[in-house]
């Protein structure tokens, strides 16, 4: 048995080499340049003295490797540098791929990135038949791609179609689906694992190997064909100039497949290209800000078990449904049992779309339980009223409420407009009342925010962040303000957007600009998608509030009932769902387009810093970038503002104020950012 401070290293009675990993001083375990220098060493021994095999494995209560230690490449400085961090990667990797003894990867809980290559690297890959699985290589996430060999060695022997699309997406896969695709050779029971490993080594099965059809799309013609197809399925999502990794991955793939040392080298080349420049660091910043927003609250200080939903419309019976397939017991209210159809059937929808088995669909409903009379409010550990949003009709809700429920449970809005205050005026406890605003559509969107007024008490944000934190949403708190944070900084850019049609320019101009400044719908196609009423009627709200003038066409749709996509037709005609686009539409100045809708979005959120909406400056960029994929490469409008250069926006937005008004006067919160 040897022991260094990462690996711990020891040969059994088989001859079987066990190599452990258990990082110092965390509870992930990550590849850093320590760990790969001492699993260097350890090579070094085991090239000296061959075992019968070796098997990789984890010495974490949960998780094989998490992938690269990510604050590592914001340390490279040059292509070179990266260049030198890769191939001392590869080389690794390329020295375990080439031990002449069998070689496992025992693999219980997550395995990314690195970890994944690792694994790769390996004879076979034995993984946990457990949820707590998950096999991926994300590093497109990052901007960046696979670079230890693992481009290469997954498309080795996995059909191209699902290795490719694995790592064009960064979609991790549960151990059935990694096996089913040949990613892993078999997956085993907790209580076997270790067993069926030593099997593996003892008496070695035939390895993964390309199934015919994975031959067929990797023939040199098929390959060009197959990567020009999926180039352009990615361009749908992810457009080269923003986001060039993906495109990478398929030119690699398509033009260097079959030549194994050469493939290996520009995946190297090619990740050192991408790791330089700003987006590969925003995107870094993104994962870490994500970090946080999972990391706020303490989970095991409030364990819910029953939900229980008031009004079971289009967020009502959404959050029920979300919460009945994160594992709650839901009971869902509704005026009559009419209402609760098509809550149901997008429920079985959500159910079939994220669960696989049968069984799971099946227990998913039965915890989803229709509750006309509100007999679930007295078992309930956190209730979320979603009626419409009339002051009286949830206020007389409260009152009703308040008697019924549990002394400890959490009473929750998802209001969008109402002043949490002007709600709570009813109960006798207005501590227990905080919004839980869910965004549309609730299974989509990741964020949500958790919204204290001055009344709510600080137990009660608690407990809200940790049931937040229990059903899968990232936690924002914001303090309660019209439009919280989300909407108050949006409505801006929607507005001016508007503006712009009045004046003249097409939609398809407008979208355009957004789009290409990196928003992943335009505002003008994100206006009909919410609905124009919804629009109108938040827009309305917020004028009142802080003196935004809501240009006159919007009304105009209103009254002529083109309310967006849901009703076919708003600024666009829509055929199947998808908006109908002019292609041949005068796109006016896009530049000056472009500046428009930013300096609105921009100005927003640095008013909104100045006003405390949010604690902080990075919690506002996470919550702009997950609750409306603000252009993530550019890490959030706070972060993209400094790098921009406050003073210069600062004085662009004032040559704005000159020339269209008043609403591109500076914000005062533009002084926080200059400090
Ligand atoms: P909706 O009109 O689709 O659904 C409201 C539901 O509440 C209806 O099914 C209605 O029958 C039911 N209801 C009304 N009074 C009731 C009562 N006394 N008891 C039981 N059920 C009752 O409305 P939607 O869009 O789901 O909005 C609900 C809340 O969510 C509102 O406060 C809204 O501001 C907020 N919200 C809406 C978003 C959206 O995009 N629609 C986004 C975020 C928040």
């Amino acid at each position: 048995m040897s022991a260094t401070s990462d690996w711990q290293s020891h040969r059994d009675d088989d001859g079987i080499q066990w190599l452990i990993l258990d990082k110092a001083g965390t509870d992930t375990n990550v590849l850093s340049v320590g760990v790969l220098e001492e699993l260097a060493g350890l090579l070094d021994q085991l090239e000296a003295d061959l075992p019968r095999a070796v098997v990789f494995r984890s010495g974490k209560a949960k998780g094989f490797i998490a992938g690269a230690d990510v604050n590592e490449f914001l340390e490279v400085k040059s292509t070179q540098e990266a260049l030198i961090m890769i191939k001392r990667g590869q080389k690794l990797f390329s020295r375990i791929a080439a031990l002449s003894c069998p070689t496992v990867a025992m693999i219980e809980g997550f395995c990314m990135g690195g970890g994944t290559e690792l694994a790769l690297a390996c004879d076979y890959r034995v993984a946990l038949d457990d949820s707590s699985t998950r096999i991926g290589l994300p590093e497109v996430k990052l901007g960046i791609h696979p670079a230890y060999g693992g481009l290469v060695r997954s498309t080795a022997i996995i059909n191209p179609l699902q290795s490719l699309e694995m790592m064009l997406t960064g979609r991790a896969l549960s151990a059935r689906a990694a096996r089913s695709m040949g990613l892993v050779d078999s997956v085993q029971p907790r209580r076997q694992i270790e067993r069926a490993v030593r099997k593996t080594v003892m008496s070695p099965p035939q390895r993964q190997h390309m199934p015919v059809l994975g031959k067929i799309l990797s023939l040199p013609g098929v390959r060009s064909l197959l990567a020009e197809y999926m180039k352009k399925q990615v361009a749908k999502k992810a457009p080269r100039q923003h986001y060039p990794a993906p495109y990478a991955i398929l030119d690699v793939w398509a033009n260097y497949y079959g030549n194994e040392k050469r493939m290996m080298e520009e995946e190297a080349n090619s990740v050192a290209r991408l790791i330089q420049g700003d987006k590969v660091r925003n995107l870094i910043r993104v994962f870490f800000l994500q970090t946080r927003l999972k990391g706020l609250g303490d989970r095991k200080s409030f364990v819910p078990r029953h939900v229980h939903v008031i009004g079971g419309g289009i967020m009502g019976g959404d959050i029920a449904a979300w919460c009945a397939l994160r594992g709650f017991t839901v009971t869902l209210q509704d005026r009559e049992a009419k209402y609760l159809g098509q809550a149901f059937a997008r429920a079985n929808k959500l159910f079939g779309k994220r669960l696989k088995l049968t069984t799971e669909r099946n227990a998913a409903l039965d915890r989803l339980i229709p509750d006309i009379n509100g007999d679930g409010v007295a078992r309930a550990d956190v209730i979320i009223e979603a009626i419409f949003e009339d002051i009286d009709a949830k206020q007389a809700i409260y009152r009703d409420l308040e008697a019924r429920m549990k002394p400890e449970a959490v009473l929750a809005t998802n209001t969008s407009s109402i002043p949490l205050e002007t709600l709570a005026t009813v109960l006798r406890q207005p501590e227990r009342l905080v919004g839980i605003h869910f965004f549309n559509p609730v299974a989509m969107m990741p964020l949500v925010e958790i919204v204290k007024s001055a009344s709510t008490s600080e137990r009660t944000i608690q407990q809200a962040i940790a049931f937040t934190q229990h059903i899968g949403k990232l936690p924002l708190p914001v303090r309660s303000s019209p439009g919280f944070l989300v909407n108050r900084i949006l409505m801006p850019y929607l507005v001016e957007a508007f503006t712009l049609y009045d004046e003249g320019v097409a939609a398809e101009a407008i979208d355009k600009a957004a789009t290409d400044f990196g928003m992943p719908m335009g505002p003008v196609e994100l206006a009909d998608t919410v609905g124009l009423d919804i629009c109108l009627s938040v827009a309305q709200n917020l004028s009142a509030a802080f003196g935004i003038t809501v240009p006159g066409g919007l009304q105009r749709f209103i009254d002529a009932k083109h309310f967006g996509k849901k009703s076919g037709r708003g600024f666009y005609r829509y055929k199947n769902g998808k908006p109908i686009r002019d292609k041949d539409v005068d796109l006016g100045d896009q530049k000056a387009i472009q500046k428009r809708l930013i300096y609105r979005f921009l100005n927003e959120s640095a008013a909104c810093l100045q006003e405390a909406i949010v604690e902080d400056r990075d919690l506002l960029d996470a919550g702009i970038i997950f609750g409306t994929g603000f252009a993530p490469f550019r890490g959030g409008p706070m972060h993209y503002s400094l790098s921009e250069g406050i003073d210069g926006l600062v004085a662009s937005m004032t040559e704005f104020e000159a020339s269209l008004g008043d609403r591109f006067k500076p914000s005062p919160g533009w002084d926080l950012l200059k400090e």
